[in-house]
Parts: C-alpha cells; structure tokens; sequence
C-alpha cells in the first residue's frame, strides 16, 4: 500500500470511530454495535503499530496516556472561572430578577413590559474544568482551582470518552476554550463503589467526591475505569476570528455541534413566573435523573445584556444559582439503635439530633449492619453527615472526624437480643447478625405480623403497628391467625380504643378474608419471598396443596426462584407450626379463587424488546418490575436509545422520559405496564 492510502485509511478511521463516539456518548443513540466498534478500533492499532511517526495526539487511541511525573501542573486561567451567586427562595431569585431588570431598563435595553430571557440549566454537582482546543484539537484541561489558577488534568480529561479529541467541523476559532462540569452518573457511581467495597477500597462519600477524585488520579488509567460525564455551560478565553452569536443558546448550540455534549434539559424561559416554573419542574424531575443536580443555574440569555450587567467583585450580575434543598447536612450522633426484624436481623440505627434534610425532618437513619458502621467508623457523639436522596431512606454517609470529641468508643453488636435476651448469632459469610428467638421474641412477632396485615398482604385496614404492639402485650395475638378469633370486647378493651373503631377493624378482619393465593403466600413472611415471588408462585403451583410439597427442584422451576429462596420456601413448610398456622387461618375461613392460567409467556408483546425503567413505581419496585418483564423474555436496558422499544415510566420520571419523547419511543405508565404484562393485580 503506498504512504499515502495508509494516512488516508487512518485519518478515515479516526473520523469513523469519533463520529461513532460522537452518536454513543453525545447523541446517546449508538449507530453501530459495540463489536463493530471494537473491530475498528483494532484496525487503527493495527495501523498505527505499524507506523508509530503517524499518531497524533488526536488519534482516538491516545485517550490513555502514561503516569504523570512531579505532581499536576499548575495552569493559570487565561480568563478567571468565576462562581455565582445562590438564591434559596424565590424571593431571592425575584430580587436577582428585578435588580436585572432595573439596570437593563436604565440602560434603555429593555422596555417597559418587556421579561428578560433566561437560559435556565441544571446546576451540575460535579467539578468544573477548561477544556482549551487550539487548532480545533484539545491542547489543554485544567480545574477551577481557585478561580484564577487550576490544575493540569489534560491527561486525565483525555480518558472522558464523551470529551471530544478533536472538535467536529471546520468553522471553530484557533482557541477555543470551553467550560462545563465533570460529572459521574448516579448507576457508575454505584458501580465503583460496590467495586471499592469488593477490593476492601474506600469508597466515595457521594458522586461528585467521586468524580473529583477520579480527575486527581496521576495515572489515567485509573481515570479510565471510572466512567466520567461531561455537560458543558459556558466559555473562557475565544479567538478573535469567530463573532460570537448574539445569545448563550446560540453558543452552546454551536458548541453542541462542534462535537461538545450539552445539556437536553436546558430551556429558555421568560420573566420571574418563567424561573419558577421551571424551578418547579425540575425539582420534581431530579431524583428520576441519572445525575445528581443541586440546583438550576439560569443566565440572562442576550450576550449584550449580559455585558451590560457585568460583574460584581464576585459573581456575574447576569447568572444565579437556585439552589436545591440540600440532600446532605451534618448533625450529632445521639446513639445507635438495635431494631430487630421480621426474620431476626439484627439493624443498627442512628439516633439523631433532629435536623431537616431535603425539606423533611430527620431524626433517625439506617446504618445497615456491623461492617458498615465500621467501614464508615462512626462513632456516638460524633458529628455524622447525613443524606437523603429522594424517597431513600436517610442515611448516615460517614462521621466528621475533625469534629470528633476525646473518648468516642467503638461500637460493638449485642451478644443478646434487646428485645427477649436470646443469643444473636452472626450469619456465615454474611455481615447479618440475628436473634436466634424466633417467633419466642416479641419483635419477630410483631414484625411478622405487622407483614401479615401491610396492604400488599391480608390488607387489614386499622390495623397498625400500635394496635398490634398492644395486642401483642396484651397476650392475645401470638401468631396471625389468632387475629381472625378477636372479639369486639378485646379490641375495644385495649387503651385508647373507642367501640366504634373496634368494630371498624373486626370488619376489616373480616373483609381480609377474601383475599387471593399470591396475597396468601406473600402474607406468610417466608424469608425472601416478595410479592413478585408470591405471585409467580401461586401461578405456577395452583394451589396450596402443591405448594406445601413442593421439593427444591420443581421450585427452582419457578422464575426468579433461585436455590436459596427454594430452601427458604421449603424450610417454611417443613415446620410443625407454620403448618398449625395456615391450618388456623384456612379453618378460620381464609379463601380465594382459583388461579387462573397465564397465557403462555411467549405471546406476551414484551417477549423480545429492550425496556428501559425510569421514575418511581407504585404497584412495586423497579427491581420487581424487571423481574416481571425478564420473565417475559425483554430486555431490562439502563438508558434509553433509538434501539429502546418500550420505556415505563413512573412518578417523576425525568431525563429518560424526555429522551424517550425525542426519540419517539413507545413510553407506557405503570398501569398500562401492568395491563400489557398481564400481571394479576392482587
Ligand atoms: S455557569 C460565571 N452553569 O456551579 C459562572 N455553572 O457555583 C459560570 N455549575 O463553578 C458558571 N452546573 O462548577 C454554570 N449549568 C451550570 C452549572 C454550573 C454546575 C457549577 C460550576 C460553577 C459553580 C458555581
């Protein structure tokens, strides 16, 4: 082959392979499978191994470099990175709105009635970098340091592989230098900590600690395993020979097109009703995103009116950022908590001083179990931070060690239950400690039958963890069926407890009667059996006759029934008084109709197609969900794309939602979901 073929097959295979890149981590809509990829890829080494004089650092190949030497080098902005100014209500935001609109309207800018656009955008919780291309190729990535002088991470934002090498196009400026914030993706963030936890690592406080740690790495690749985002948001220094668009929208289109990702959630919006609403939109959108966010940045739209506000000593007079309320806030640990559980487990919990995170108050979290605290060391009288994302429960994400006073101590398990003093035993290869009581302890007890009566099971309205706490004392329920023999002049004889609603709780007793076979299975509490688990069971088995002879092998037959959850079912009904149970609730008159047959599951419209969950589910987690439709013989993906066919979206769905409508792929709520599935509901 002469030299020149061989340059032009790579400077071809360059451009194939970064517009591919271009399509999977900027479009987010792949345009070959990852093996044809991968094919290409290994052409261009080929080629480039061949002739090493023809890599230039633009090659795709050069994303990984080698180990920095001496430390980062310090880099001086060539335009300072400024931040801005927060508001944390919309009164503030309003002021912003209207000291604007003063300053704009004395410089005969705006008219009378006249609203100020804004560009409004999520406010990334990342880091913030310059990305400088000179040429049209990335020369050079620096962080904010302090506003003025940042560090050199070029070798590190090589790795980010939605990070463009070389922009697309021709028309860009000699220099170019692009701002934007450096993110990890709530799922990647997950993944390297379970990572960091399998290599007994560190792991990360939350994403953005992550993510900053991530671009401090000398070797990049380090970097190159912990899979970075990039959004970018503005810009610094800009050569001469390109006039910039008259708006911040038109920019950051055009950065968009030169190959750079923007964000799709960024809208223009008009006056102070305008910053509100999308305010509002957003703050319902955030916890279904795959980021996190902490707030939204809005800038005045008009680049002349931006200039004509200028700056303070500090913050441009022409941007703000709204904050969120905080998912993070640090408080004093009070103690630890021993809560027993349905089946024995033992869960430690923090007891806090009260304090408000994400709009709610907190006054206890989770620490999940004995290596956690550890891992975490967390100690009482500490200063804890604490976290709460969503619907998630809070949870104590580690201790201020700084903060910590003289004399802490080291918690340790109890060796006796709290609750009825029976040994705890720790599970083999299992960080769970357990009450070996059984249903001897109260609190077993009371959690089994808390389970049985909860609305996914027996359904029993009225009948809540205070009532059964007292009936529980009071001697007289000791197992679920002992329910079904209450008198009126039982319930209402307990404390508190007016004839009237007695009597509304007998009925309910009585209505819960009817039920159906997976509500009854689930209502057993057998240990790992949900109620996805309980339905498929019941529609594999029929009836409770099978069920209770049921071996191993012919459960594991069931989907999603692995060999644990069958030793579990089949230990169940191996027990003398499990037996004695149900023989108590079927004689108290306990029925439910034949189970019908599912149609064969190949006929089911999902058999087949890629889904993607996104937003909260109501009739069940996502998790079950994606049981359901694996089942069904789909495909559960994790992000939308043009090969997507169905997306189910539940509460608060957000950027997947509005991918899905881009795209126009087929989204369908949880009830149509449940509907086309075929589930049976209760
Ligand atoms: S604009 C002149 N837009 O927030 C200021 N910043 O508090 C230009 N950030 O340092 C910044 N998302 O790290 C802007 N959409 C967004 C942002 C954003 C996150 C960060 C950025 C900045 C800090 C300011």
């Amino acid at each position: 082959m002469p030299e020149q073929s061989i340059e032009q097959t790579l400077s071809q295979l360059k451009q194939q392979i970064e517009a591919h890149n271009y399509a999977y981590y900027v479009l987010d809509n792949p345009t070959i499978s990852d093996p044809q990829y991968d094919a290409l890829y290994r052409q261009l080494i080929e080629i480039e191994q061949a002739h090493p004089e023809l890599v230039t650092p633009d090659s795709p190949s050069q994303r990984v470099g080698d180990q920095i030497r001496g430390g980062f080098k310090e880099v001086r902005h060539q335009v300072p990175m400024l931040s801005l100014d927060n508001a944390f209500d919309n009164d503030e935001l309003a002021s912003f709105n209207q000291r604007a609109l003063e300053r704009l309207k004395s410089a005969e800018l705006l008219a009378d009635n006249q609203l100020i656009e804004y560009a409004a955008e999520p406010k990334m919780d990342g880091l913030a970098i310059n990305l400088r291309y000179e040429q049209g190729v990335l020369v050079q990535a620096a962080t904010r340091g302090d506003g003025l002088v940042g560090e050199d991470v070029t070798h590190n934002v090589r790795t980010i592989r939605c990070i463009p090498l070389k922009l697309r196009g021709t028309d860009w400026p000699e220099v170019l230098e692009v701002r934007g914030e450096v993110f990890m993706n709530k799922a990647a963030f997950a993944k390297i900590n379970q990572s960091q936890l399998d290599k007994a690592d560190k792991v990360f406080a939350n994403p953005r600690n992550a993510a900053a740690g991530s671009l401090r790495q000398l070797d990049p690749k380090i970097t190159a395993q912990r899979p970075l985002s990039f959004f970018c948001y503005g810009w610094g220094a800009i050569s001469d020979d390109w006039s910039i668009p008259e708006s911040y929208t038109s920019v950051i289109h055009q950065l968009h097109e030169w190959g750079l990702p923007t964000n799709p959630l960024a809208k223009l919006v008009a006056g102070q009703p305008g910053l509100v609403a999308y305010y509002d939109d957003l703050l319902a959108q955030r916890d279904g995103l795959d980021y996190e966010i902490d707030g939204i940045v809005y800038k005045v739209d008009q680049i002349a009116w931006q200039q004509q506000l200028g700056f303070t000593s500090k913050f441009p007079r022409w941007a703000i950022a709204r904050k969120f309320p905080a998912q993070e806030v640090w408080t004093k640990l009070l103690g630890i908590d021993i809560q027993v559980g349905r089946t024995g487990a033992l869960t430690p919990v923090a007891r806090l001083e009260p304090v408000s995170v994400a709009g709610v108050t907190v006054s206890n979290a989770t620490l999940h179990n004995l290596d956690e605290i550890q891992r975490k060391d967390v100690r009482v009288g500490d200063t804890v931070i604490v976290r709460r994302a969503g619907d998630v429960i809070p949870e104590v994400v580690g201790s201020v060690l700084s903060l910590r006073p003289d004399n802490t101590e080291l918690f340790v398990m109890p060796k006796a239950c709290p609750v009825c003093a029976s040994d705890v035993v720790r599970e083999l290869d299992k960080a769970v400690y357990r009450c070996t009581g059984g249903l001897f302890c109260a609190a077993q007890r009371k959690r089994a039958l808390e389970h049985f009566v909860s609305r996914k099971a027996m359904d029993i309205q009225g009948l809540g963890d205070k009532l059964i706490n007292q009936l529980v004392e009071a001697d007289l329920v000791h197992h679920p069926d002992d329910f079904y023999g209450l008198t009126l002049a039982q319930i209402s004889g307990l404390e508190r407890m007016a004839e009237k609603s007695a009597q509304n709780v007998l009925d309910a007793i009585q209505d819960s009667k009817q039920t159906s076979f997976a509500r009854f299975i689930y209502a057993l509490g057998i240990p790992e059996v949900g109620e996805v688990t309980a339905k498929q069971l019941a529609q594999h088995f029929k009836t409770l006759d099978a069920l209770k002879v049921a071996d191993v092998e012919s459960l594991i037959e069931v989907p999603d029934v692995g060999e644990i959850v069958a030793s579990h079912i089949r230990d169940f009904f191996q027990q003398t008084h499990n037996l004695e149970v149900i023989d108590g609730l079927l004689a108290a008159g306990i029925n439910w109709p034949e189970v019908a047959s599912n149609p064969p599951q190949t006929d089911s419209a999902f058999n087949g197609k890629t889904c993607v969950l996104t937003g909260s589910l109501e009739q069940m987690t996502r998790d079950e969900a994606k049981q359901i439709l694996e089942s069904l013989g789909a495909k559960v993906a994790g992000s939308v794309s043009a090969k997507t066919d169905y997306l189910i979206a539940g509460e608060k769905a957000g950027s997947k939602l509005t991918k899905a409508e881009q795209l126009g792929v087929a989204v369908l709520t949880e009830a149509e979901f449940i509907e086309l599935a075929g589930v049976q509901n209760g």
